[in-house]
């Protein structure tokens, strides 16, 4: 995975059809998507549940891009060798998940994944001041994380910090939550370079009908050109 700056669209599987993820995955990498974000939620970190590392791997033949790996459990570090044996690229941890950040992230970049660290809305940046140079991306969360279609909330302050803070550093910045062509300018403005799109992205298509992915592909992409 070349590490480069340039805007990459990662929407979410978690607004997909979940009995065709194979087949959704397929549709909206053929229309345009760079990465594949997959949420993995256990009802006890954030009030949802969706799927675990079985799902992961049994999706991973239909991902030609980069799964990018969610993980809002807790705790993360049991389950880090079963996301690796999925093949997750990115697997990122929150830092509220758990008291041993750097242990987490060392333990995921020593099972061969590039480690990602996730911030609540409610965290302040500094949180992860002292774990950057055992991350490759941060995630800035602009919605309480659980639930797609969440109303977006203006981290840009956050997110301008983390970018200082990164500085030369081959760290991506993802932002995830309430992501569509209104919000992305003013997150890409801030300096994040990874846009996670869930209800943005898959609104109005189908499997069967895949060219609105695109065109909503297309209209986060313009607003950021
Ligand atoms: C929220 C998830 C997001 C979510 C984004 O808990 O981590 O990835 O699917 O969905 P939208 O883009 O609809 O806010
Ligand atoms: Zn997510």
């Amino acid at each position: 995975m070349p590490f480069n700056r340039s805007v990459k669209i990662a929407p979410s599987i978690l607004s997909a059809d979940f009995a065709d993820f194979g087949r959704e995955i397929a549709a909206v990498e053929a229309q345009g998507a760079d990465w594949i974000h997959v949420d993995v939620m256990d009802g006890h970190f954030v009030p949802n549940l969706t799927f675990g590392p079985a799902l992961c791997k049994a999706i991973r033949r239909h991902i030609t891009t980069v799964m990018d790996v969610h993980l809002m459990i807790a705790p993360v570090d049991p389950y880090i060798d079963a996301f690796a044996d999925a093949g997750a690229d990115i697997l990122t941890a929150h830092v509220e998940a758990g008291p041993h950040i750097h242990r987490t992230l060392q333990a995921i970049r020593g099972a061969g994944m590039k480690a990602g660290v996730a911030l609540n809305p409610g965290t302040p940046a500094s949180a992860v001041a002292h774990c950057l140079d055992l991350a490759d991306l941060v995630c800035v969360m602009t919605v309480n994380p659980g639930f797609g279609g969440q109303k977006f909330l203006d981290m840009t302050g956050k997110i301008a910090e983390l970018r200082a803070m990164i500085g030369d550093r081959e760290i991506h910045i993802e932002v995830d939550g309430g992501v569509d062509p209104s919000t992305a300018p003013q997150v890409v403005a801030a300096g994040a370079d990874a846009l996670v799109a869930g209800s943005a992205v898959f609104r109005g298509g189908s499997v069967d009908n895949p060219a609105p992915y695109g065109e909503n592909i297309r209209a986060i992409r313009q607003s950021v050109a």
